[in-house]
């Protein structure tokens, strides 16, 4: 099976921010108890920006470190739930404002927040089939669909977009995903009649984020026959930190592989692996050669994971 070379990576986020204690001034909450239940402190919230625009700042910022021939992009996909518009695409219209030639495939992709994991594996394919590179985005902005009367899901969500440039590679790469439909546990409703907001029972979201991010990283060391003492690191989908503290006790001694970001960022559904991917190679901390698990979860129920050689 082809594998995937990440070529370059870049991600943005609103200038606008709301850190706990603001965010506590709109919803009856309390900025201890958000950093304590979820280790979130702040989180990036749109003002003039929007899905498409963070995407083209991220892709701005990507084209500006890789020096390649824009030509040989064959395929966008844009990982959402928050798009500007049902149609046109937010991958179609990034695709134009990021100077793309017209003889491509753009599509979004709604896998919530396991979309960028979809939208890696799906492009993948694409490029191991019909060549090429592909531009792979996830892209939020939850803060258009939430409530923040809801204390129970506004302390949660932010606003922001990271992006992935790939070419195939015969690095190793294992792709693991599933899906559970389960309205009651995470729900948003499409257009037409009723409430727009996101509506969520904590509760079960977070026992199922806990087993399915072991079942995923378990399943990817299984079927590549590697322990996770030879993977570099495990970038899990960032909801909350004590998810992924649960899930890391698991792994005695590999505490320190699981890299977070969410203090920052808040949950950026599909905009979170790639908004870590980016940041870990600015910091130095991914290099050629690393093996790396990336698992996401999220709405549907859905999951996805990779084990990936970069
Ligand atoms: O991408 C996937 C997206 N979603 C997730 O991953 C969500 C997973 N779930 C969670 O992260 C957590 O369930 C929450 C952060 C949403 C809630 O944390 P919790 O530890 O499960 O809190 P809880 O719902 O059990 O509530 C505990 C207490 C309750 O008070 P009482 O009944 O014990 O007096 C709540 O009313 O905390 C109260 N509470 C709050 N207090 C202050 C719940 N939310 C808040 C809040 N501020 N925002």
């Amino acid at each position: 099976m082809k594998g995937i070379k990440i070529i370059a990576t870049a991600s943005a986020a609103p200038a606008n921010s709301y850190d706990n204690e603001k965010l506590c001034t709109m919803v009856d909450s309390d900025p201890e108890w958000i950093e304590t239940r979820t280790g979130i402190r702040n989180r990036h919230i749109c003002t003039n920006e929007n899905a498409v625009s963070l995407a083209v700042e991220a892709g701005e910022k990507l084209f500006a470190k890789a020096d390649i021939d824009k030509s040989r992009i064959s395929a966008v996909i844009a990982a959402t739930s928050t798009p500007e518009f049902v149609f046109p695409s937010v991958a179609c219209m990034a695709a134009k404002e990021l100077g793309l030639r017209r003889e491509i495939l753009a599509f979004d992709l709604s896998a919530a927040c396991s979309g960028f994991m979809y939208a890696l594996e799906t492009a993948r394919c694409y490029i191991a089939q019909n060549g090429g590179m592909a531009l792979v985005i996830g892209t939020e902005k939850l803060s258009g669909i939430i409530d923040y009367t809801d204390r129970s899901t506004c302390i949660l969500f932010g606003d922001g977009a990271g992006a992935a440039l790939i070419e195939s590679s015969d690095k190793l790469y294992h792709h693991v995903s599933g899906c559970e439909a389960d309205i009651r546990a995470l729900s948003l409703k499409g257009p037409g009649d009723g409430d727009r907001f996101v509506h969520m029972d904590g509760h079960r979201v977070f026992r199922f984020a806990v087993s399915i991010l072991k079942e995923v990283v378990d399943k990817l060391l299984s079927d590549t026959g590697l322990t996770i003492s030879e993977v570099n690191y495990v970038i899990c989908h960032q909801a909350n930190a004590r998810i992924i503290d649960a899930v890391k006790k698991k792994y005695p001694g590999q505490e320190h592989k699981f890299y977070m970001n969410l203090e920052e960022y808040g949950n950026t559904s599909a905009a979170s692996i790639p908004l870590l991917l980016s940041e870990m190679f600015e910091k130095g901390l991914l290099r050629d050669g690393m093996k790396v698990i990336c698992a996401g979860f999220g709405a549907g129920l859905t999951w996805g994971g990779t084990l990936m050689e970069i």
